[in-house]
């Protein structure tokens, strides 16, 4: 397990942060988002999301009738929120199962209300620091994840 603690100071910052983090990703990989209500996992997904290619008109919502929203980016983005989840059925109707990892980047909101465990995966927890600030704890899990969380490390390091 390779960890990574990181403080943002604007919703700007963590949105480029995720940015680079969506850069960096090569190959299918899973990625647990936990956190309080408005921690910003949207927000780290907007960026993941522009990183992975999806065209900047493309808006990045939550997924709110559904479990899941599909972009096409370098590589397809699965983005899960699980804030509603009534019963752990739907995700087996939903046949998450198959996008971690899928032939994507699975990004899951509210990645703790279920309880499935990954191989592989880069886990971040966002917690709330004031009005603008957040800590984002990394957690890598496995090979990819912890190629990942290196990837990213260097290139947010090496930034202007
Ligand atoms: N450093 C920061 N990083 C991320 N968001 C920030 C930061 N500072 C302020 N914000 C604000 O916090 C809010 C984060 O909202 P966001 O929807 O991303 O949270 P969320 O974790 O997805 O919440 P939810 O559980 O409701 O889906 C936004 O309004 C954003 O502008
Ligand atoms: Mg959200």
């Amino acid at each position: 397990m390779v960890e990574w603690v990181i403080d943002t100071a604007s919703a700007e910052e963590t949105n480029r942060l995720g940015r680079c983090l969506g850069q960096v990703i090569k190959e299918p990989a899973v990625l647990l988002l936990t956190g309080d209500l408005g921690a910003g996992k949207t927000c780290l997904t907007q960026g993941i999301a522009r990183g992975l290619g999806v065209p900047e008109s493309e808006p990045i919502v939550s997924p709110t009738y559904t479990l899941m929203n599909l972009y096409e980016g370098r590589l397809p983005l699965y983005h899960f929120d699980l804030y509603r989840l009534a019963d752990p059925g739907e995700l087996e109707e939903l046949g998450m199962e198959e996008y971690l990892p899928g032939e994507g980047v699975a990004v899951v909101e509210w990645a703790d209300r279920f309880d499935e465990l990954c191989q592989s995966c880069l886990a971040i927890r966002i917690c709330h620091r004031g009005p603008d600030k957040r800590t984002l704890h990394f957690c890598a899990v496995g090979s990819t994840g912890k190629m990942l969380l290196q990837a990213l490390q260097s290139v947010w390091n090496q930034r202007d």
